[in-house]
């Protein structure tokens, strides 16, 4: 998606060492028996399962990363890591240079309640409370006044597109409008960091498309550091700036979405992409070519961040190679017809590469 993240801005948001959460088999003692060591056939031979295995990454502000993977695959556990839900086995986790295991209760309070929110699958409502004292909640809870707290969950209810739903009960709303209300609550408290785990799973496909235009539209506007977990690819391509993928807890690539479909690091990941329609994933500027001899390109342009998708049919009506621009109107490459017919009708990635 064009979205600029702050690149410039080093200090990452999130940011994981080497973590681990193994489940079972006494893996704590036996982690402490090999002095720390993490030998994972050992643990696995001991009955351990490993739920997070060795993940290292970073999220930058602005940032969506969207961790995805078959079911059982981890995404979970590493969100419930990060949020400090479950106990880490081993490893690191910094929230916002601060070392999150190394947090008490009452610090780990307030980080939840000022920094975190959270979205889960179940949207875990209130059934007697409306859909505005569901909102209201969390804010009465960190002390904000009751008239307060109205104002600004009736202002989320705008934001969410819920108006004139004010008043209904959890069991008046439809699943899609109720997801809308658990986002809503959680967005109420302005987190910095947003953990949404399977958000729109529960929602039939047109609502579900619906959703994520409104949450991309949230986050156009909002900009928050985003930890989105989904089992489906073409959500994941829909939302993210980067996309993580994992296998029995390894993160098998961390990329930008358009290099996790032209180079993808292992088989695992090559097998999700097989299917995906390069031309919807694909911009200008991941697949053009050097500019060679300058004077036999076309008059026409496209920009570096035009979807190949919208630009294929004016490519291949022009017999020569066209510019390819930046923002500032200056050509960085050219675009062959021959490479918009390999990605409309080749699977495999070779021939694609981009040039820089
Ligand atoms: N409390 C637990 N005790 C033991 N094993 C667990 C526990 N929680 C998760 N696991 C195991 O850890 C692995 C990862 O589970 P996790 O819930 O993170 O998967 P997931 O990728 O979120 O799957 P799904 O898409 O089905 O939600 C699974 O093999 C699971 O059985
Ligand atoms: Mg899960």
């Amino acid at each position: 998606m064009p979205r600029d993240v702050a690149k410039e801005d080093t200090h990452p948001v999130i940011r994981c060492d080497s973590v681990y959460k193994i489940f079972g088999g006494n893996a704590e003692k036996n982690i402490r028996d090999a002095d720390g060591a993490i030998d994972v056939k050992t643990l696995q031979d001991a009955g351990c399962i490993f739920g997070v295995n060795d993940a290292s990454f970073e999220v930058h502000r602005g940032e969506m990363l969207v961790v995805m993977g078959l079911s059982g695959s981890g995404k979970s556990t590493l969100l419930r890591c990060i949020s400090r839900l479950t106990d880490t086995t081993a490893g690191k986790i910094f929230i916002d240079g601060e070392d999150l295991l190394a947090m008490n209760a009452k610090d780990l309070i307030e980080l939840r309640r000022n920094k975190m929110g959270m979205v889960f699958q179940s949207f875990a409502l209130l059934p007697h409370k409306t859909v505005l004292e569901n909102i209201a909640f969390p804010l009465q809870m960190k002390g904000v006044s009751t008239q307060d707290s109205i104002k600004r969950a009736a202002a989320m209810v705008e934001l969410v597109s819920l108006g004139g739903r004010e008043n209904y009960f959890p069991r008046q709303l439809s699943g899609g409008q109720q997801q809308r209300v658990g986002i809503a609550r959680s967005l109420a408290v302005e987190p910095d960091i947003w953990f949404l785990d399977e958000p729109f799973s529960a929602l039939d496909p047109l609502i579900r498309k619906e959703m994520q235009d409104e949450f991309l539209r949230l986050q156009g506007m909002l900009n928050k550091t985003i930890l989105f977990v989904t089992h489906d690819f073409d959500e994941a391509l829909r939302l993210a700036d980067r996309i993580a993928i994992m296998k029995d807890g390894i993160i098998e690539q961390i990329d930008a979405p358009a290099n996790i479909v032209l180079n993808p690091a292992t088989e695992y990941v090559a097998k999700f992409t097989n299917d995906v329609p390069r031309e919807k994933v694909l911009k200008c500027g991941d697949v053009m070519e050097e500019v060679g001899d300058p004077s036999g390109i076309s008059d026409m342009s496209v920009s570096k961040d035009a979807i190949i998708e919208s630009v294929a049919e004016a490519v291949l009506n022009e017999p020569k190679p066209v510019p390819v621009t930046n923002g500032n109107d200056e050509m960085i490459g050219v675009l062959n017809s021959k490479t918009i017919i390999h990605i409309l009708f080749s699977k495999s990635s070779a021939g694609t590469s981009p040039v820089a």
